[in-house]
């Protein structure tokens, strides 16, 4: 494997992208290749089993193009996918949910934690455990926000209406005590003003996103595959959904002019 190699950076849509993101600032000489699985997304109300085949289906297409490290960066298919890839690929693979937890246990001072992710990675407990393995007497509230990808997915995050619906769905955590919330989906980054409006200025808000671009350089930079080219990377982005919605979120949420978007089926 060459250190040259792209990284690859899957997601169901377009949310891996606020992780693509803080890996194009950490690690600015790094190719990224990205798949967004835009066609079948929403994942988070699908069955496990079904969000695992979607998600190996992008692992493998990436394979195909040599890829040097997997980032999941998708909350759903790490909770769903993490532990099988990481058994059978031969390169390193890395999910958002253990950077997330140990995020949100470095920014909380009396470690009551609020986790906010779709049904599918509230269900599967992922976080739970994560903060739990990180320390065991952490407070953990949870819960599902199943209209917020939606919104994101039709560039619909920024007005009044996605506005009142991050109030509607938060509006349980009013009976809940908690100094931290984890945006447990990569989704939410695109909503965070809006929710930090929700949860008022003495709670931190915070995404995986950074601490997962740590995570890849410091996989990359142990296994001595850091990208040696001083050149500026022309990334990649496939989605399998319409490229002109996904060619616009890209050219705004990542400032990249003329990006290079292509289609990907998966059967
Ligand atoms: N961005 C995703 C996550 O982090 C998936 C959302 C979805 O497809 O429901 O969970």
């Amino acid at each position: 494997m060459q250190a040259n190699a792209p990284i690859g950076v899957i997601d169901s849509g377009v949310g891996g992208l606020t992780v693509a993101k803080e890996i194009m600032r950490l690690l600015p000489h790094e190719k990224l290749i990205y798949i967004g699985d835009n066609a079948r997304c929403p994942y988070g109300p699908r069955p496990q089993a079904e969000v695992r085949k979607y998600t190996w289906q992008m692992a493998r297409a990436l394979m195909g193009k040599n890829i040097k490290l997997l980032v999941i960066a998708c909350n759903t298919a790490t909770a769903a996918t993490l532990d099988s890839l990481q058994k059978q690929l031969p390169i390193p693979v890395i999910g958002v949910i253990f950077p997330g937890a140990r995020a949100a246990m470095k920014a909380s001072h009396d470690s009551q934690i609020a986790v906010l992710g779709t049904e599918g990675t509230v269900k599967s407990g992922a976080y739970e455990h994560a903060l739990k393995s990180l320390k065991s007497s952490c407070q953990i509230t949870q819960l599902a926000c199943p209209k917020f990808v939606p919104l994101v997915e039709s560039d619909e995050y920024e007005g009044e209406f996605a506005r009142n619906m991050v109030r509607e769905t938060l509006a349980p955590l009013k009976a809940e005590a908690f100094d931290t919330v984890i945006l447990g989906c990569t989704h939410y980054p695109l909503l965070q003003r809006f929710i930090e409006k929700e949860v008022g200025p003495s709670v931190t808000v915070l995404s995986s996103a950074a601490e997962t671009a740590k995570d890849v350089e410091n996989h990359l930079r142990f296994q001595h595959m850091l990208a040696e080219t001083g050149h500026k990377p022309v990334h990649k982005f496939y989605t399998s959904g319409s490229m002109a919605i996904f060619r616009s979120i890209i050219e705004k949420w990542l400032a990249i002019e003329h990006p290079d978007v292509r289609q990907i089926k998966f059967l």
